[in-house]
């Protein structure tokens, strides 16, 4: 990882590099040392009020052909793709051109997706405008959307040809989308890094924090645990803490009339599994009330219904992360220590909820 003076941290990997920071002139580099034909900008609504002339003030010299997008996650399904691979051949876009992603982990997910099948395959890069986006959905390789109402049903792998990481577009990013983000930064310093887990709980509210070096300390747990298994054939299990639980959670709450962020739902799940952590690994009782303390009060989320449960455990049981029957858990032994590839009972799990809700009602 290499900073310079310009506050601008640049990490490689073998195939792409990520830039975080002020990323103009690395962005106008990279696109002077390429001549792509064309430029294609994807956008949803809100990205193109925002983010877009932003961008296009940066890259003044440049034409940039505009794609347009309805926001959010409902969005993420064919008929959105089916419009954007129209809009790609209506602007003539061919094999030389470069897609960018100008975008929430939706735009990421389903623009690198659409550039990939677009003609066997053009480029694609990333610009994340959500910090859920920034420290983890765009890197990684894993492009898709949802289909016949599972999430990332249809998908691949494929990296891109560089992501440009600006916090600067944070600001205009609602708290509770930041909030949700930042789940998945805790996550990071549960799995991999105890040292961070202990500096980002000074932070209490997320108004006025500076991202500068937490996006990068963040992205490189990612970037380490993908390089060493991009295709998630082990280690790479380890980002799913808090993902067991949380995603019945999400899926569930995703139905009703109050639906959860994304890391709103893994809020929840980390501090289920790491109650799981204590009962099957060697995380500490101190380990766990600081985990639970402090998701809770960040969070305040509400209490599950007892009712639920069943469906908790039904959509568990059909999670994609699953081998044969059994439910897959990542879980820790300490912060900075995880464990993937575990099992844990029915009741357990029902035990984990439970403690969820007595966190929620003292
Ligand atoms: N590929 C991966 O490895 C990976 C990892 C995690 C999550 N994901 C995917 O990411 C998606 C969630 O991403 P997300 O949380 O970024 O959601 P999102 O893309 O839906 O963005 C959230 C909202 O913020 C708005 N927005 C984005 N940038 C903005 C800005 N700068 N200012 C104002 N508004 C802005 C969007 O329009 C949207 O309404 C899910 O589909 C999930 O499956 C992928």
């Amino acid at each position: 990882m290499k900073r310079t003076t310009t506050m601008t941290t640049r990490i490689t990997l073998p195939h792409y590099a990520i830039v975080v920071g002020h990323i103009w002139d690395d962005l106008r580099t990279f696109l002077h040392d390429r001549s792509y034909s064309q430029l294609i900008v994807l956008t949803d609504d809100n990205t193109k009020q925002h983010c877009w002339p932003i961008l296009q003030k940066e890259l003044d010299q440049w034409p940039l052909a505009p794609i347009n997008i309805t926001p959010g996650e409902q969005h993420k399904t064919i008929p959105t793709c089916q419009h954007i691979w129209s809009a790609m051949f209506d602007l003539k876009v061919d094999r030389n051109a470069l897609f960018i992603n100008l975008g929430g982990g939706v735009i990421g997910d389903m623009g690198g997706f659409c550039a990939s099948t677009y003609k066997r395959g053009i480029d694609f890069i990333q610009i994340p405008t959500t910090l859920l986006s920034q420290v983890d959905a765009s890197i990684g390789g894993k492009l898709g959307i949802d289909f016949m109402q599972v999430k990332n049903s249809v998908g691949l792998f494929r990296d891109p040809q560089a992501v440009f990481i600006a916090p600067q577009f944070l600001k205009t990013l609602s708290q509770r989308e930041v909030r949700s983000g930042f789940a998945e930064i805790i996550k990071h310093s549960l799995i991999a890094d105890a040292r961070q887990w202990e500096q980002i709980q000074a932070i209490t509210t997320l108004q006025p924090v500076d991202w500068s070096d937490i996006i990068p300390q963040s992205l490189m747990i990612k970037k380490d645990i993908v390089e060493a298994d991009p295709f998630e054939k082990g280690l790479r299990k380890a980002l799913n803490f808090g993902h067991t639980v949380g995603h019945a959670i999400e899926s569930h709450a995703l139905e009703s009339a109050q639906p959860l962020l994304h890391g709103e739902a893994i809020a929840v799940g980390m501090i289920c599994e790491s109650y799981l952590s204590r009962l099957y690994l060697s995380l500490s009782e101190k380990d766990l009330e600081a985990i639970a303390d402090y998701i809770y009060r960040l969070y305040q989320p509400r209490a599950v219904d007892t009712k639920d449960y069943d469906t908790y455990l039904a959509l568990m049981a059909n999670d994609k992360k699953n081998e044969g029957k059994a439910i897959n858990f990542t879980l820790l032994q300490a912060p900075g220590k995880a464990e993937v590839n575990q099992t844990c009972t029915e009741k357990e799990i029902r035990d984990s909820l439970d403690f969820f809700n007595t966190i929620c009602n003292r």
